[in-house]
């Protein structure tokens, strides 16, 4: 061991030394993995250090592929759990570098962690009569243990690696919270970027706010919405050449594949029926189908679970496009004219999103193309569900341990709809992502169960929540030692 390195610690992002990862920059053929064109009809390639989010050939969005025959893959997934005892090295401690083999865009000296995806998967016995499946049946994927509090590090790190490699000195993005807070904790772990946050003013929760501020990201309020501030930010990186991180990076969808990676992990290595998570802008279900596609063409796995995206009614463009509109994948070829119409029909009656689940209030999902594909290669479904059925799942998957935020047990109820339709049965495998933490938004859940009306009315009411069958009430009591313990007696 090398005594003269400095200890690592876990918070720190680090620049690994190629021996760290067993695996050295040399035997890393840097044309082996390319950025590709989404559109099989172009089909254009770029290096890897080219900093793109579209196709600058025809404008649509781009993959990072992997020429697996030049790449040291491993030959079934079990071969991965042998580097995992290294956990005192943060790049196979952490939750997304441990699956490196998978998404190996960087020679592993220009890593950067923060010890994301330390996350986990959890059998859910009290949520399963909810959903309305089998005990043992019913898993959630609780993603709001990552140290900014959602799934957005599993991607951010990967793009920060990224933009490491290409030598960034500053990095924006739009955000209703999560990607603000991830983009500030990695801006200031590594010291290496300057972060840009364009937030819609009053479109971002005080528990993330106060995470980007504190983190000392550069705040921009635009009047606007999350859909207006992404139009600005494209634009403003554009012009100014500011690396950007939203989830048309497509680096940061690689960090993503790995939290289907985890899940399999979890099940040791079995594939779940169902994969049901929140759709926003569409980088997690568009990486969950990357990861399954890949895991399949390597041969290390023989069938894809389905996947189920779930929006809420109030942002239900991917539902509307898909299970109204005919909006399909179409072998790389989607008619997203389809799509353009919807747009102007919006624009036209001025509609804009408007749910309870801020980290999906989004009508324009930037991912859209690349979902479509997911859903094809998943035999997958998209459901809308209300911010009533949203608060109700919430309260469900609280009450048995895990505090999520609202956008995040959309999953659950769009679980609960898909069985009560039949399309789940009782015996499948469901897994649910939980994409963010509950102390996000205090707010909707303190709404859902306070006794005061007003305040339900004035937070819940006006988004069409007119009941919290699963609340927790406080009892309020004078300030007197015998009512307390005859109230204490009288509930416990
Ligand atoms: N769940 C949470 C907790 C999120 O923060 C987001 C997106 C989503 C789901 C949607 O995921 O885009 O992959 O479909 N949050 C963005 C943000 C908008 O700014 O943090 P997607």
């Amino acid at each position: 061991m090398d005594r003269s390195a400095p200890p690592l610690s876990f918070l720190q992002a680090t620049v690994m030394t190629s021996d760290r990862l067993g695996n050295s920059s040399a035997g890393h053929p840097s044309d082996a993995v390319f950025q590709k064109c989404l559109n099989p009809c172009c089909a254009a390639t770029y290096d890897v250090i080219q900093v793109l989010t579209k196709c600058p050939n025809c404008g649509a969005l781009l993959d990072i592929c992997y020429d697996w025959n030049r790449l040291p893959v491993p030959r079934s997934l079990q071969e991965l759990e042998a580097h995992w005892t290294r956990r005192w090295d943060p790049l196979r401690f952490s939750g997304v570098w441990r699956f490196y083999e998978l998404l190996s865009f960087a020679p592993p000296e220009m890593v950067v962690t923060a010890g994301e995806g330390q996350t986990l998967l959890q059998r859910a016995d009290t949520v399963a009569p909810y959903i309305g499946v089998d005990p043992g049946c019913c898993y959630l994927q609780y993603e709001g243990m990552n140290p900014s509090g959602s799934f957005k590090d599993n991607g951010m790190c990967a793009a920060f690696t990224h933009a490491n490699l290409v030598g960034a000195k500053r990095a924006a993005c739009a955000s209703t919270g999560n990607t603000s807070a991830s983009l500030a904790m990695y801006s200031s772990v590594t010291q290496r970027m300057r972060a840009i946050i364009f937030i819609g003013s009053g479109k971002i929760s005080y528990g993330k706010l106060s995470q980007a501020l504190e983190y000392g990201a550069l705040t921009i309020q635009i009047a606007g919405d999350f859909d207006d501030a992404m139009g600005r930010v494209q634009e403003v990186a554009k012009e100014l050449g500011i690396y950007l991180v939203n989830s048309v990076n497509p680096f940061r969808l690689e960090g993503q594949k790995t939290i289907m990676f985890r899940v399999l992990e979890a099940l040791r290595w079995e594939i779940p029926d169902w994969i049901v998570v929140p759709g926003g802008n569409l980088g997690n279900s568009s990486s969950f189908g990357k990861a399954f596609l890949e895991l399949k063409q390597l041969g290390l796995i023989d069938r894809m679970p389905r996947l189920a995206v779930i929006n809420a009614l109030g942002a239900d463009t991917l539902f509307e496009l898909v299970e109204h509109r005919g909006l399909k994948w179409n072998g790389g070829a989607p008619s997203l004219e389809i799509a353009c119409h919807y747009y102007d029909e919006l624009d036209a009656k001025g509609a804009k999103a408007d749910t309870i689940a801020s980290a999906i209030e989004i009508h324009r999902p930037v991912n859209l193309a690349k979902c479509l594909r997911a859903l094809e290669a998943c035999d997958g479904v998209v459901r809308r569900v209300s911010d009533q059925e949203i608060l109700d799942a919430k309260a469900k998957v609280g009450a048995g341990g895990i505090g999520c935020e609202p956008a995040s047990a959309a999953s659950v109820a769009g679980a609960r709809l898909l069985r009560q339709e039949g399309i789940i049965a009782p015996s499948d495998r469901v897994v649910c992502i939980l994409t963010g933490h509950q102390l996000k938004d205090p707010t909707a859940t303190v709404a859902y169960h306070t006794t005061d009306q007003q305040k339900f009315n004035e937070v819940l009411g006006s988004r069409g929540v007119s009941r919290a069958s699963f609340a927790n009430r406080s009892i309020a009591v004078p300030n007197d030692l015998d009512s307390i313990i005859r109230t204490l007696k009288l509930y416990t």
